[in-house]
């Protein structure tokens, strides 16, 4: 089946934003603070930044004056992004951002040869197997750390559970892993083809489980996730619709009720050149 890419929409990522920060590893950045290359002033390119959430959890965490050049292809994200920047550095040192229109699937070995640091959150999996080795290609030319955060793993734990749970879980991974214009998306083999892909090039790729826990606190942004992972598997497989027409409001009622606990399996990747 041949699918165009769906944009992003930023209120989806603002709903997420609290979540994500509380998923990502912080042990992965005292890793990487040992790694920063000296220089007075770091720069972080963030490809697909989005509204910029990676920036306002991580550049408060990391130490001196930082530039951010935060990419996406999406113009509205980036205005999102530009007029909510990150805060100061953990030092107290200032930050400053640039927005910059791009296909970060453009990229040439090259472009990012100014970056002390590369980062990307939740892209990996929206990428094809051959996107994927160019920006490899790219990341191992600038010769600096890349965190890469959030990557979905394929593993999603609901409780209490329901047998019609794993077959919305396959459906959903299919529709992950769906052809498109530009080829089969990884969805989630990202992270393993990233892991295999790094160290091939000599880089050393630590990586951590950094899954979405959501509970009754978060039932607004697990009932909102249910609709799109149901909706994504029934999309992608059309006799699941049918069957799981009370399956799909029996569990949007938990989820908005507080009463489904919802674990959605991510990894973060540090790549050490
Ligand atoms: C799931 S969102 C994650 C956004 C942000 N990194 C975060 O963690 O909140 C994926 C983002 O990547 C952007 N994106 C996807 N493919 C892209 C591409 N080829 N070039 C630039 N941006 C891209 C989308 O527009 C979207 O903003």
């Amino acid at each position: 089946m041949i699918t165009e890419v769906t944009r992003v929409g930023g209120e989806w990522l603002d709903l997420r934003e609290p979540a994500d920060a509380a998923a990502r590893d912080p042990e992965l950045v005292a890793h990487l603070r040992r790694h920063l290359p000296p220089t007075a002033c770091l720069v972080v390119h963030d490809l697909g930044c989005g509204t910029g959430s990676m920036g306002r959890w991580l550049a408060p965490l990391l130490p001196g004056p930082q530039h951010w050049i935060l990419h996406d292809r999406d113009e509205d994200l980036l205005d999102v992004a530009a007029s909510d920047p990150p805060g100061p550095a953990a030092d107290g040192a200032p930050v400053s951002v640039e927005v910059r229109p791009s296909d970060v699937t453009l990229l040439r070995p090259g472009d990012l040869t100014d970056a002390s640091l590369v980062t990307a959150s939740a892209l990996l999996d929206l990428m094809t197997r051959d996107e994927l080795a160019g920006l490899i290609d790219v990341c191992a030319n600038a010769e600096c750390p890349v965190l890469l955060s959030l990557s979905v793993v394929g593993r999603v734990d609901l409780v209490p559970p329901d047998p019609l749970d794993s077959h919305v879980a396959a459906a959903f991974d299919a529709h992950q892993r769906r052809m498109t214009e530009r080829g089969g998306l990884l969805g989630p083999d990202a992270v393993a083809a990233a892991v295999k892909g790094f160290r091939l090039r000599g880089a050393e790729v630590l990586v951590r489980p950094t899954p979405w826990r959501l509970g009754a606190a978060e039932a607004d942004l697990a009932a909102e996730w249910f609709t799109g992972w149901i909706g994504a598997a029934c999309e992608q497989s059309g006799d699941l619709a049918s069957d799981t027409c009370s399956y799909a409001r029996r569990r949007l009622a938990e989820a908005r009720a507080g009463e489904l606990a919802v674990t959605v399996g991510h990894a973060d990747l540090l790549v050490l050149p």
